[in-house]
């Protein structure tokens, strides 16, 4: 995990709890919140630059503003740690002026920003549709949520669909990165409604014949 924050936390817990052998690199390892939260869980929380080496995949759940200084932090000193990592770009590109909204888009997406700054990496959107606290085991009385997900490499939307069904998704497949342009603005129907309902526990399903 890129991000120590909501979502990094609830899904490094879901991974360890899938099997999977989980590590969340933050800025600042030593903070005493994230002490506890280690020795509660069992996972690791290591400095940025030490967390991309050895993975074989990496979530990226940074606050926007600060996603292109942990992804140069992640890349480690040489710039080469994500050269060919599956990278699942997990932000939303939020910025406030009047009010809450995308800084980016219509004909380029966050996905794709992630893309240019990590340019050896393979980006993968997903998770970015669906609030923190339903991203492991979607059950909602109606069924299953769907997670969406764009990228341009197949093998490595091939992964990430397998690492979204140990959580308890069925995937989407919105095709290349450029897919990202659609499920961002996705994410603002669901902050929307979040806003105006008070509450969190929503998701979106593809309903087909
Ligand atoms: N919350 C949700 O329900 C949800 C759902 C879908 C997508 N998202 C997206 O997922 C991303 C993370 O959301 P969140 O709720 O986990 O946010 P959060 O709880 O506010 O955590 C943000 C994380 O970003 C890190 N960060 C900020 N600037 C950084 C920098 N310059 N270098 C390294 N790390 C930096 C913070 O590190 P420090 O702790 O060191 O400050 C923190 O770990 C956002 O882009 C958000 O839009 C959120």
């Amino acid at each position: 995990m890129i991000g120590t924050g909501n979502v990094g936390r609830t899904l490094a817990r879901g991974f360890d709890e899938a099997g999977h052998d989980v590590r969340v690199g933050g800025r600042e390892p030593d903070r005493p919140e994230l002490v506890s939260w280690s020795a509660e869980t069992g996972i690791e929380v290591i400095p940025l630059g030490d967390v991309v080496a050895g993975s074989d995949a990496v979530v990226l759940a940074t606050a926007w503003d600060g996603t292109e200084e942990a992804l140069a932090a992640a890349a480690g000193p040489d710039g080469s740690a994500l050269d060919g990592m599956v990278v699942i770009d997990v932000t939303n590109p939020l910025g406030f002026t009047d009010r809450l909204q995308l800084v980016v888009g219509h004909d380029d997406s966050g996905g794709e920003q992630v893309q240019r700054w990590a340019p050896t990496a393979r980006v993968v959107k997903a998770f970015n549709t669906v609030g923190f606290e339903l991203m492991i085991r979607p059950d909602l009385p109606d069924g299953p949520a769907t997670m969406f997900i764009a990228g341009d490499d197949e093998g490595a939307k091939a992964v990430v669909a397998g690492l979204a069904g140990d959580l308890g998704w069925s995937t989407h497949d919105c095709g290349d990165l450029r897919g990202a342009r659609l499920t961002e603005p996705l994410a603002m129907i669901w902050i929307e409604h979040a806003i105006r309902s008070g509450e969190r526990g929503h998701a979106f399903r593809l309903l087909t014949p």
